[in-house]
């Protein structure tokens, strides 16, 4: 017996007191996974936590069923919606066949934008002035660039555009520019893209939307009057400018990008590179790495965890 108890004794140690630890630590886990929603460990504004923002500009957003809050999640600072105006209704994505009833700009955008937005700015006993948190937990003053790809006629859509942003400005989620020569920063910057209106625009003293400038041709007369307060971000194709890559950039290439990012920064507008190649991955990564180091606003991704990796 009492050799059977030495023995039995040890080994109760031994397995006895890790398995009562197991069972603790599956309560630990549920605290820390708080399965008991316990409003002890939640706040007002976690929606977002934890999501560090990143430069990038999710393209492509109709590759996602979620398209917003899958660039949220991410932590890209810039999305962007192809609209296309039918019967006063926009619709989202990359060409007509590609139209439903339901991918509005409204159900896929603004009211996403709207939701998250109320969550990042609640009202409490805690909160005695007005808030304009933006989307970002960990950056609350990081602006969200909200690129509009303007696909059907661009003086009708846009001026519908601007309706369907009504809600976003009455709540005063909008960049604003004031007497055509002060900027008003907040949680939503709107730029208008393809083929939105110069002239809805730039002579514009007072509005809450912005133009995406032709990154290669500031310099032409035409855009001589372009600055941060028009476009905030400038864009072009990368392989215009630096033509088809197969392996890294020369000096002379990076030159080129150089000196566009140069242009555009004595103007106040930041550079976005779209069509950077996305094949070999090695080449991909290195061209993302160069911009970065070139200092563009914005990269541009479709593979979001990809470029995710890069920082
Ligand atoms: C727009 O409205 C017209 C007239 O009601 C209708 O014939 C047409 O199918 C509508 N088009 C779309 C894309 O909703
Ligand atoms: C606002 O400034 C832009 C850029 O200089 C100019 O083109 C435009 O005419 C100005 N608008 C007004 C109303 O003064």
């Amino acid at each position: 017996m009492v050799l059977l108890r030495s023995l039995v004794a040890p080994s109760a140690v031994l397995l006895g007191v890790p398995s009562l630890a197991a069972a603790g630590a599956t309560e630990l886990q549920s605290v820390l996974r708080n399965t008991h929603g316990s409003n002890d460990y939640g706040y007002p504004t976690d929606f977002t936590r934890g999501i560090m923002p990143i430069p990038v500009h999710s393209h492509n957003d109709y590759w996602r069923d979620i398209p917003f809050y899958t660039a949220l999640s991410k932590g890209c600072i810039s999305t962007e919606a192809d609209v296309w105006l039918y019967n006063s209704t926009l619709y989202v994505g990359h060409d007509e066949s590609s139209l439903t009833e339901d991918r509005t700009l409204e159900a896929l955008y603004i009211n996403p934008i709207l939701d998250v937005l109320k969550r990042q700015n609640p009202t409490s006993r805690f909160v005695t002035s007005p808030t304009n948190n933006g989307v970002f937990d960990t950056a609350t003053s990081q602006t969200l660039y909200f690129f509009i790809d303007v696909k059907t006629s661009g003086p009708e859509t846009f001026q519908a555009v601007i309706e369907a942003l009504q809600p976003l400005r009455e709540k005063g989620y909008l960049t604003t520019l004031r007497n055509n020569d002060t900027v008003i920063p907040a949680p939503i910057t709107v730029i208008g893209t393809g083929n939105t209106p110069l002239d809805m625009v730039g002579p514009v003293a007072d509005r809450d939307y912005f133009w995406d400038a032709p990154l290669h041709a500031l310099q032409e007369s035409k855009y001589a009057d372009i600055d941060g307060l028009i476009s905030p971000i400038a864009s072009t194709n990368f392989e215009a400018v630096v033509g088809p890559l197969r392996g890294e950039m020369s000096e002379d290439q990076r030159g080129f990008l150089r000196e566009q990012i140069q242009v555009a920064g004595e103007r106040g507008i930041g550079a976005r590179y779209w069509g950077t190649p996305y094949w070999p991955i090695r080449v991909r990564d290195s061209v993302w790495r160069v911009l970065v180091e070139e200092e563009v606003l914005l990269l541009n991704a479709d593979d979001l965890d990809a470029v995710g990796r890069v920082f």
